[in-house]
């Protein structure tokens, strides 16, 4: 193909009438039944994130106004004013790029001097600001007069990705269409349609992948197309598509899912070990884990719509309510991933707290009830066998949820704060009431100002909201960090709201036996209504 032949995809395949818009239904529909009975507005005010076609809509919208068969909803793309308007080249629709005039000059200049004269040929003059949101505060003002009583001849279309930085006086005088992040499904069928006219021999999968990275955006997956096409030489495959925008191969996140739901440690282990060794980043892989799983969530619920078929089998026995918890797990996760300073320990508390938080815990205090009867039965019994999942998960993430758990993912991030936690008296509460002693004001100072972080720290460890009360105290408060209490409310645990209450110190012989299967020192706990 020869570099003239060659025209940038997003470009050639810009919708040139209402029909062609992508995935916005709702403003196409609307300005085609105000074009049709005859109703201009003097002011749009078109709003949405970037690339899914407010510029376009822009045009299109100006074409039917100003179309020597028009003013009509079907502009007829062949008249002179029609065809200008498609080449940004018409003297009566006037592109202004906010970004680049900003001042108040600018905007007297190209707008206040321009609207008192008449159009040069066509019906209105229309004027498309892009990127409205970048006038200065004055320029709004300069503009705001000339809406208010605007010549009959005048259009305005305001364009911004940023509709909160419009001033509400300029707002409310103006018409507005909220443009909407484009679905994955339809983008994908645009990008079919682009690559069957271009003759791009593509695969399906390719498409959703790219469709599911563009992010709502039209012009980004076109783009992404564009740039698949060049490097595959006209040849588009799955492969290709995961090499050149480094995804995450298919089969570690299938594996890494299926472990997590299977709450095999060992297993999971393993693919982050694959993840490591092929240079995957934590976060892209966090990030990948949760489209996948999302696609499955919402399946689940009956809302989804094209899962991958290897996706759906391998997760045919996932509840949506133990997926919907893993993805929360995998956002917090990737929020801590951020803030922190190794993705890697990120990752690694993400996924293991996530399996031992989501399934153990339940089974934990089971067992521990199970011990209770045994115990006040006066039965010895045989001990019970040991959980297997604490043991077999590797350091650093082996801590149990809670107290521990919250104090080494602190330290991970504050520096100073982490060496502090493990030296305060705290108390921690199952009802998620959490209660830290300081010894020091200066330390209780810092943890106030890192409150958000701490509690959010605290919930991820216990698994449910906490409320944290940072108190001034003595260090040497005893700490009941013994039956670590981060029990979630979830069916086959204990009941919502029921209180743990301390009848017994110190180990007595059934509490002995109580130590060989925790693993630690035992406190009996008994159950108040
Ligand atoms: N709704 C859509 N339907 C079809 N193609 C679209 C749509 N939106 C965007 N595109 C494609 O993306 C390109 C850019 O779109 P446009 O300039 O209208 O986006 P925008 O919303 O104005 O973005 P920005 O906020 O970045 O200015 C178009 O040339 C077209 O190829
Ligand atoms: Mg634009
Ligand atoms: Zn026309």
């Amino acid at each position: 193909m020869t570099k003239a032949a060659h025209r940038v995809l997003a470009r050639k395949y810009r919708p040139q009438g209402f029909e062609e818009l992508v995935g916005q239904p709702g403003v196409s529909r609307t300005l085609k039944n105000a074009l049709a009975s005859g109703r201009v507005h003097h002011a749009y005010l078109f709003t949405g994130p970037r690339g899914c076609g407010k510029t376009t809509t822009a045009r299109i919208l100006a074409k039917a106004l100003n179309c020597a068969k028009g003013p009509a909803p079907q502009p007829c793309d062949e008249c002179s004013s029609c065809r200008e308007i498609a080449l940004s080249s018409s003297l009566d629709v006037l592109e202004m790029d906010a970004a680049s005039h900003t001042g108040v000059d600018n905007v007297r200049e190209v707008i206040i001097e321009t609207v008192a004269l008449a159009p040069t040929r066509d019906r209105y003059k229309v004027f498309i600001i892009d990127e409205a949101h970048m006038l200065s505060g004055a320029a709004f003002n300069a503009l705001l007069k000339t809406i208010e009583e605007p010549p009959p001849h005048v259009v305005f279309i305001l364009a911004t990705t940023e509709a909160h930085k419009v001033p509400a006086t300029v707002a409310s005088r103006c018409q507005r269409y909220k443009f909407r992040p484009v679905a994955p499904e339809p983008l994908a069928e645009h990008l079919a349609d682009i690559a069957r006219k271009e003759k791009i021999d593509v695969d399906p999968q390719a498409l959703h992948l790219l469709a599911r990275a563009a992010e709502g955006s039209l012009r980004d997956a076109v783009s992404l197309l564009d740039q698949c096409r060049s490097i595959g030489e006209g040849k588009v495959t799955l492969e290709s598509v995961r090499e050149t925008f480094g995804f995450v191969p298919q089969e570690m996140l299938l594996g890494a899912a299926q472990a997590l739901l299977a709450r095999d440690p060992k297993a999971l282990v393993v693919w982050l070990k694959k993840v490591y060794e092929e240079g995957v980043e934590p976060a892209q892989f966090l990030k990948d884990l949760r489209a996948a799983l999302e696609s499955v969530y919402l399946e689940k619920l009956g809302a989804g719509s094209g899962v991958e078929p290897a996706w759906s089998r391998a997760l045919a026995g996932a509840t949506a309510e133990g997926l919907g918890f893993l993805l929360r797990r995998l956002n917090r996760a990737l929020e801590e991933l951020r803030f922190g300073d190794s993705p890697r320990l990120a990752l690694e508390l993400g996924l293991f707290s996530a399996i031992e938080a989501a399934h153990d815990l339940p089974d934990w205090v089971r067992r521990l009830e199970a011990l209770e009867r045994r115990l006040s039965s006066g039965g010895g019994g045989p001990a019970l066998a040991p959980a297997p999942m604490p043991s077999a998960v590797p350091a650093p993430a082996s801590a149990p949820p809670g107290w521990p758990a919250f104090v080494s993912a602190v330290g991970a991030v504050k520096i100073a704060l982490g060496p502090v936690l493990e030296k305060c008296g705290h108390d921690v509460r199952p009802e998620g009431d959490w209660t830290i002693r300081f010894a020091k004001q200066f330390d209780l100072d810092a943890a106030e100002r890192a409150r958000e972080f701490l509690e959010k720290a605290a919930a991820d460890a216990a698994g449910r909201a906490v409320r944290l009360s940072l108190i001034l105290g003595a260090p040497a408060v005893p700490s009941n960090d013994i039956v670590d209490p981060a029990i979630p409310e979830t069916p086959g645990g204990a009941p919502p709201g029921t209180r743990w209450k301390d009848v017994a110190e110190g180990p007595g012989p059934g509490l002995k036996k109580a130590e060989g299967v925790f693993g630690g020192k035992a406190r009996i706990v008994k159950k108040s209504p």
